[in-house]
């Protein structure tokens, strides 16, 4: 029990345990690797382990699949971190970002222009809905998210009225990792040891419908959320709220799939208060969902801003956008504030070789169908994952499209509680890998959102290593007393 711990370090498999090996044409040492690799410190790194990490190295990936520096091959579940929705190894991505960055590596973004930042804006205006015709481009979510809510300060400040600036957002939200955007976030297990903003950022409970009370309606469950959204600004005061920020799908938080209708009335209710509603895409945009953005296609929304990241290059290199609405630009130029400078700004604000690989991510995600594509495998893969709930230990199966999590059905009340959630997501991760998948686990769950190519018979497979890793995590929680069955 012992040996396994919350966050993202795993140990290395034996390579006779896992899944078919491959010749990888580089000579990896794993353990030197693993050795080198204790210098970094990583993404929610436990202090007390640094230096005492053999964590998993992966050397090279195709497709769907991933191989680690042993040659074995494993499903990329999660598309690396959301975001890999073309797939590995796509020689068009490599091309394009070699020949830009030939052509021109980089130019400032203050006040010049560069052909793929200029092409890559006119596009995402295209695609966008609604009026959300105008880009700031940032160099991931975080800084989108950042900047976004940075935005709707400045533009209160232009409006002269400083006092509105809360921004309510939900529990068990992930925004990102700068100071605004994790003081957004909402995941109570990330507050610990850190310092957040908390004078004027504010949560309301998730729409979480599958912990509800018991025998109440997910309606009425519906009806409570988006009450907790209009009495919330009315205990802050509409005059002083100034935005409500949201994921279309909350996706670390467990990939909670609001109610029916939860996305629009809430909207509404930010319309009638004169509150701005960030609609947050970093995950959910560019196919996850079965569109390039999920907000008016999937939610029946037009929000006023729009983040993303991710997927707008498939990961292949880093990048953020945040989209803003021309009436929120109009309204700062109906003022009669002599200079209106948003002073924020990224040295690789619109990077040409990242707004390049954006273009052609955008442009193979148009020509092969990938839209199409996700919208026919995401409910085929919804629908074999339902199929895991016979298993004793699935408590919740649920998700949309290529996006999906698997909840034990433990309680995670006594969160404090280490032994109790037993890091059953862990669990099931350290089988699956062994098996030929990667998942990624999040407490007492699962979360998953592969590449968006992924093909029927390749969710077959991978569901297929999921039910035999639940099995055998579920095999360790019995004898480990940890689970009664
Ligand atoms: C919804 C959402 N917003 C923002 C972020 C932060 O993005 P990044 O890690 O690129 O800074 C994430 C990252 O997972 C996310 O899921």
């Amino acid at each position: 029990m012992a040996s396994f711990r919350i966050g993202g370090a795993r140990r290395a498999l034996p390579s006779s345990a896992k899944g078919a090996g491959m010749t990888l044409d580089t000579d990896f040492n794993t353990t030197e690797l693993q050795s080198q690799d204790n210098r970094f410190l990583h993404p929610w790194d436990d202090f007390q382990a640094v230096d005492k990490n053999s964590r998993t190295i992966i050397g090279k990936s195709d497709g769907i699949y991933v191989y680690d520096t042993d040659g074995n091959r494993l499903i990329d579940g999660p598309a690396g971190m959301w975001c890999v929705n073309v797939g590995h190894g796509r020689k068009e991505m490599a091309d394009v970002i070699a020949e830009q960055a030939l052509r021109m590596p980089y130019y400032s973004p203050w006040s010049i222009g560069t052909p793929p930042a200029a092409q890559l804006a006119d596009k995402l205006a295209e695609l966008s809905p609604g009026d959300l015709d105008h880009v700031f481009f940032t160099t991931g979510g975080s800084t989108a998210v950042d900047s976004a809510l940075r935005f709707v300060m400045f533009y209160n400040n232009i409006l002269g009225r400083p006092e509105k600036k809360h921004i309510i957002s939900r529990h068990k939200a992930y925004h990102g990792s700068t100071y605004l955007a994790a003081s957004c976030s909402g995941k109570e297990r990330d507050k610990s040891f850190l310092d957040f903003e908390t004078n004027f950022v504010h949560h309301i409970p998730a729409p979480h419908p599958y912990r509800r009370p018991e025998g109440m309606s997910v309606e009425a469950f519906c009806d409570e959320k988006v009450a907790d959204l209009e009495n919330k600004i009315l205990e802050l005061g509409t005059d002083r709220v100034a935005a409500f920020i949201a994921e279309p799908i909350l996706a670390s938080g467990g990939v909670i799939v609001p109610p029916e209708g939860y996305h629009r009335r809430c909207l509404e209710i930010c319309r009638k208060h004169d509150v701005l509603y960030i609609s947050d895409e970093v995950v959910t945009a560019f196919g996850r969902l079965g569109h390039i953005f999920a907000s008016e296609d999937v939610f029946s929304i037009v929000p006023d801003i729009i983040t993303c990241a991710k997927g707008l290059t498939s990961g292949y290199v880093p990048m953020g956008a945040v989209l803003i609405s021309d009436a929120l630009i109009s309204r700062i130029q109906s003022t009669d504030a002599k200079s209106a400078v948003f002073s924020n700004g990224f040295t690789y604000s619109g990077h040409p070789v990242a707004a390049a690989a954006a273009l052609k991510n955008i442009e193979i995600i148009e020509d092969e169908g990938l839209l199409e594509h996700a919208q026919e495998v995401g409910p085929y893969f919804q629908a074999k994952l339902q199929e895991l709930r016979d298993l004793p230990i699935v408590g919740d199966v649920r998700g949309v499209g290529l996006m999906a999590c698997i909840e034990s059905g433990i309680p995670d009340e006594g969160l404090d509680d280490l032994a109790m959630d037993m890091a059953i997501g862990n669990r099931i991760d350290q089988h699956c890998q062994a098996l030929g998948l990667i998942v990624r686990p999040l407490i007492n769950m699962c979360v998953m959102s592969p590449p968006i190519v992924i093909t029927k018979p390749q969710i077959d497979e991978m569901v297929g290593i999921l039910r035999k890793g639940i099995e055998l995590a579920m095999e360790d929680a019995q004898r480990d007393g940890l689970w009664q069955g």
